[in-house]
């Protein structure tokens, strides 16, 4: 066994102004199986995370609530546990960066930075908003871009023109949260000297540091701090003006440090917290050299995290990070998770429909390497490896021997047969390779291994037919013997996959009948006389309903209905009720819908709808999908493709070349299949039947339907 060490373990603070994404999922599986990993290997984790709870976004949202900033981080650090718990993602703690805890250690570390020179203030003039009567960050405005005049772009690049300038460039400027006119006003702001040659000196040597980080962050990083010429690492400004929601700068009436000076320190404060409740010396555990200090982050905050941050607590004379574990993004079929568009999976509907936390966790585990690359999640990918890996190869040794052992010896085990049968010792010495891959973050490789160990298992199995030396009395000492080694080879794989699977292990000790396991036991095998429990089924397989129905537009979408499809409509209505409980709540409609008849609505309402005739230029089956027709709409010129819930009245040939009407305003909308782009429009009733909405002759594709 390696030499204990002492790590000291994070995931990127998330922010407290919304629920879990499945980006922060998947960082915290990737962290927890590290974690677990080492634990295993008999080291000494503490892994902590706190809310990111700082920042005028969140102040702005509490505002829109109409709740105080302290109530909404309350109400979203509430629903955490049961995301984690859910996926079985065990920090030793979860805090907030809006502690005594993060309070005292920010301005402590101001403070020492200040004493060490590093702090000077000097004037900055910015946008402010006189009607809401603060300043603007550049994402809080908005005006003409000087170039193409192009309305309503950002204060810093055109979306049209793509043009980059200054904020002060913008024609006509209009606040996004008054729409008053911004004014030119100066304030006092504080700024960390990163400039200072000792501080670049300082970061060269940081990131130089052999094994430190992944080459391609310390490539990233030393761009952004050596820059061409004029464009090196400059300043930081740390402060921002009241109101803001954060942490006041020590002997400043009103100035705040900005959220990402404090929010690192965040770190700091949840182990310090935690300490607390542990009874363990705070200061002593965070400086001890042989303490590791290691985060693992997202790819887009590299630049807080390998400059802002090592400078920061060096300067402050704090022990500096050992590692920071860089991840690429999540991405839902090859596409970029978007919430506004509906493509990422929500993590609380996979718990809902009761799909298995231990198979995202495996999937998940089974896709991520140590590079920055980002993880694409399949849906056909993920029902394919999760069922062939898990349940066809792994879960499915156990089940082949099992039977046999209770039924004809009692459950007891024979002496496994080593040296004779080679692949027991091929197990054993697997655990070293096994361990590098889960140890470099090569989670992907270590699962590799493990599943070509499974594949030799079934194979074993397989060559020595079990079921058929049972309908032979004389080869029962053989029986127990292929059987035996079979449930020993299965115990050694449990082991590898325990930092992935840990609900899965603790369900396999209890068969078993073992201790938890640890990565030393890979070291023994089970002794003649052991006596194992029955078997019960251990996993069960991925449905390709459960994937439909976690693909399905949220509920919200929905228009309640009482006659036609009530039962659906019920369906929808329920799990809106679900969702809401601990996801953002829709915008609650003006005017309540009446139980029998829909609510309403505006002529202002109607128009948001873009109605238009569409060409239905082609139409096909889609593979797998009891419902779907896949239709290829011209718009007059624009080609969409869309989904359309109609097999069962139209047989996709005799739809081609029809007029119909659409919805082409609707948000694309990922599918198992692909995206669907919009909507047909189509009548049902209360008896069977579909009935696609024709326009009358003469209408042409394209046309707006009003
Ligand atoms: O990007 C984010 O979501 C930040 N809340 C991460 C902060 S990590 C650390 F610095 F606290
Ligand atoms: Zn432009």
């Amino acid at each position: 066994m390696p030499r204990p060490r002492r790590l000291f373990v994070t995931t990127a603070l998330p922010y407290a102004n919304g629920s879990f994404h499945i980006g922060h999922i998947m960082e915290y599986i990737q962290a927890d199986i590290w974690v677990r990993f080492q634990r295993m290997q008999g080291h000494e984790v503490h892994f902590v995370c706190a809310d990111d709870a700082h920042g005028a976004p969140i102040m702005l949202k509490a505002e829109a609530e109409g709740v105080t900033p302290e109530q909404l981080i309350g109400r979203i650090a509430a629903e955490r546990p049961r995301y984690l718990d859910g996926f079985h993602i065990r920090f030793d703690n979860w805090h907030s960066t809006h502690s005594d805890e993060n309070t005292e250690l920010s301005q402590d570390i101001y403070r020492k930075l200040k004493a060490a020179g590093l702090i000077y203030t000097k004037p900055v003039e910015q946008f402010y908003d006189p009607v809401k009567g603060m300043f603007l960050a550049d994402r809080y405005l908005k005006g003409e871009c000087p170039q193409c005049g192009a309305k309503d772009q950002y204060g810093d690049a055109c979306e049209v023109c793509s043009s980059v300038y200054a904020p002060t460039d913008l024609k006509h400027p209009y606040s996004t949260l008054s729409g008053a006119e911004p004014v030119l006003k100066t304030s006092e702001h504080y700024f960390f000297r990163l400039s200072d040659a000792k501080c670049k000196q300082f970061l060269r040597e940081w990131l130089g540091e052999p094994g430190r980080l992944q080459s391609q962050v310390v490539n990233k990083a030393r761009e952004w701090l050596e820059g061409d010429a004029d464009k090196s690492l400059g300043d930081w400004d740390i402060s921002r003006d009241a109101p803001y929601f954060g942490i006041r700068i020590p002997d400043t009436p009103d100035k705040y440090f900005y959220v990402w000076l404090d929010a690192p320190v965040g770190y700091l404060a949840s182990l310090k917290n935690y300490c607390a409740k542990k009874n363990l010396d705070f200061e002593a555990l965070l400086a001890a050299p042989d303490t590791e200090q290691i985060h693992f982050i997202g790819k887009d905050i590299i630049y807080f995290h390998t400059l802002f941050w090592p400078a920061t607590l060096k300067f402050a004379g704090y022990k500096v990070p050992d590692h920071v574990y860089v991840h690429g993004f999540i991405t839902v079929s090859g596409e970029k998770m978007s919430k506004s568009r509906g493509t990422g999976i929500s993590p609380l509907r996979y718990l809902e429909l009761g799909m298995n936390p231990e198979w995202l966790r495996y999937y998940l585990a089974a896709k991520l390497n140590a590079n920055v690359e980002d993880v694409d999640f399949n849906p056909d990918d993920f029902l394919a490896r999760v069922n062939s890996d898990l349940v066809g190869k792994y879960v499915n040794i156990a089940s082949r021997a099992a039977g046999f052992v209770a039924k004809r010896f009692g459950g007891r085990l024979c002496a496994a047969s080593v040296p004779e049968n080679a692949l027991l010792e091929k197990f054993q010495a697997a655990a070293g390779a096994i361990a590098a891959s889960y140890a470099t973050r090569e989670f992907g490789k270590a699962l590799r291994d493990i599943m070509a160990l499974a594949d030799d298992a079934n194979s074993f199995v397989d060559l020595n037919r079990p079921w058929d030396l049972a309908k032979d009395s004389q080869a029962s000492p053989r029986l127990h013997q292929v059987c035996s080694d079979a449930i020993n080879l299965f115990r050694l794989l449990t082991i590898y996959l325990k930092p992935v699977l840990p609900q899965l292990a603790l369900q396999v000790e209890g068969f078993l009948a073992v201790e938890p396991l640890d990565w030393r036991d890979a070291g023994t095998l089970l002794p003649a006389g052991h006596r194992i429990q029955e078997y019960r089924h251990l996993l069960t397989r991925v449905e390709e309903k459960q994937l439909d129905a976690l693909f399905e537009p949220p509920a919200a979408q929905a228009v309640p209905q009482a006659t036609a499809p009530q039962r659906h409509a019920q369906h929808q209505q329920h799990q809106s009720k679900e969702r809401t409980m601990s996801e953002p709540a829709a915008t609650p409609p003006a005017v309540q819908p009446a139980a029998d008849k829909p609510a309403t609505i505006s002529i202002d309402d109607f128009a948001r709808l873009e109605l238009r005739v569409a060409r239905i230029a082609n139409a096909e089956q889609v593979e797998g999908a009891d419902k779907l027709v896949k239709l290829t709409l011209d718009l007059g010129g624009e080609q969409r493709t869309v989904f359309a819930g109609i097999k069962s009245a139209y047989a996709p040939d005799s739809l081609k070349g029809r007029l119909t009407v659409m919805v082409a305003n609707l948000a694309p909308r990922k599918m198992r299949f692909g995206v669907s782009e919009g909507m047909v429009l189509a009548a049902s009733g209360d008896g069977p039947g579909i009935f696609l909405i024709a326009p009358d002759s003469g209408a042409e594709a394209g046309m707006r339907v009003k």
